[in-house]
């Protein structure tokens, strides 16, 4: 029996590491699974628990309102220490790129359990773009002894700084799991009733280096592309920062097409994106999940670690400048043919079996 202790504590981590977790808790003849959440994310980290059912084994509880990069870093560290040395697991799980997986991997690291990476080996090679995520994940990378890279072009980065290729396995993505469960044909959503007249546009945005002007910038693009085409409505399911909260009040209140709502919980957000015409966002997990849906996504950012989105046609990058912005979204509306060319469905991260592979692989690489 192995015991396996999985950390995460911001929603795009639970989204991905809830389905692990069930998987080895699915197979309690192989494996001892221990979950801690760090509560680096309150609110938006109990939605994704509670629609998994996933009930956490310890809680760090840090988050705080207006937390630096500073505190969440130190408590997380200082707090994982205790458990992971009362819980003597074989191997520690973490994911992506957030801070709380940067901190765990560190506390892992020096009580010297093997780290095992989910979501290993993205990039972008500029540490301030996304910041501070793109430090983070290649500090994992760094600390981790094994690596579940989602596709074949994050192998090849991390084999392009020398990791063992053969702790490198290709997995998927585990994001892409749940997504075989929760779009439904039948789904029904009041949001979804009253935009059903229209185009529907969806919106996300909460970077941190996007904070401040490029937000005010990006909201004022979209505000001006949509008052000049009236078959377009906005559903903006906002992030719980009060600094994007601030941002979008002042740029986005007073226009009557344009619904700023609480997050939504992961089932409704895929239906909601499966029911859209087009999304605008700076986030990273959606850039994964839109190709499979076949929906195009402009990517408010100057750079992405997910070029298999680009390639396969779906995403677009196109930075935090008003002018840029207002011109790619007005295009992507205006040009069927260029709407059509970014709208098929493909698969670049995975089938939706990432969870089970990874399980399969720890069960013969720890015996
Ligand atoms: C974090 C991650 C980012 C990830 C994002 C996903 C870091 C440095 N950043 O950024 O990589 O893309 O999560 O959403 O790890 N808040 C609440 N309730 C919540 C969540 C957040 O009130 O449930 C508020 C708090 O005031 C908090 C602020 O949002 O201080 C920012 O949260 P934080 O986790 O520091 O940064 P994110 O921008 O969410
Ligand atoms: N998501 C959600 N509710 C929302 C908005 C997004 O469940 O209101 C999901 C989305 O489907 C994706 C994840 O949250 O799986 C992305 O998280 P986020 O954008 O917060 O972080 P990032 O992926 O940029 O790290």
């Amino acid at each position: 029996m192995k015991r396996i202790m999985l950390v995460f504590g911001t929603r795009p981590e639970a989204i991905k590491m809830c389905p692990l977790v069930l998987e080895f808790k699915s197979r309690p003849d192989e494996f001892d699974t221990v979950v801690c959440v760090t509560g680096q994310h309150r609110e938006m980290l109990d939605q994704v628990l509670r629609v998994f059912g996933v009930k956490p084994d310890h809680d760090l509880r840090v988050m705080k309102p207006g937390q630096t990069l500073f505190d969440i870093t130190c408590d997380v560290l200082s707090g994982l220490r205790k458990i992971v040395e009362y819980e003597e697991p074989d191997c520690v799980l973490v994911h992506g790129d957030t801070t709380t997986s940067f901190a765990a991997a560190l506390a892992a690291f020096y009580l010297q359990i093997p780290v095992g990476h989910v979501e290993a080996g993205l990039r972008t090679r500029n540490l301030y773009s996304p910041w501070p995520e793109e430090f983070n994940r290649q500090a994992v990378d760094v600390v981790s002894h094994w690596y579940f890279a989602p596709t074949e072009t994050s192998r090849q980065n991390l084999l392009d700084e020398a990791k063992p290729d053969g702790r490198i396995f290709v997995t998927g993505n585990t994001g892409i799991d749940a997504l075989r469960t929760t779009v439904q044909d039948d789904y029904r959503h009041p949001e979804l009733d009253w935009a059903s007249d229209s185009r529907l546009i969806l919106i996300t945005a909460h970077r941190r280096e996007n904070l401040g002007e490029p937000m005010h910038r990006m909201f004022r693009a979209i505000r001006r592309v949509m008052e000049e085409r009236p078959d377009t409505k906005a559903i903006y399911p906002i992030h719980m920062n009060p600094q994007v909260r601030e941002a979008a009040h002042e740029e986005l209140d007073g226009f009557d097409r344009l619904r700023i709502i609480d997050p939504l919980e992961v089932v409704d957000f895929h239906n909601f994106m499966a029911r859209s015409h087009l999304i605008l966002t700076d986030s990273g997990g959606i850039q994964e999940e839109a190709p499979s849906l076949g929906k195009p996504v402009l990517v408010m950012r100057d750079t992405t670690e997910r070029p298999e989105g680009v390639q396969a046609g779906t995403l677009r990058l196109v930075g935090t400048e008003e002018d840029a912005i207002y011109r790619e979204f007005s295009r992507l509306l205006d040009d069927p043919a260029e709407y059509e060319s970014m709208s098929h469905a493909s698969n670049p991260y995975g089938d939706g079996y990432a969870s089970d592979r990874i399980a399969n692989i720890l069960a013969s690489k720890l015996d």
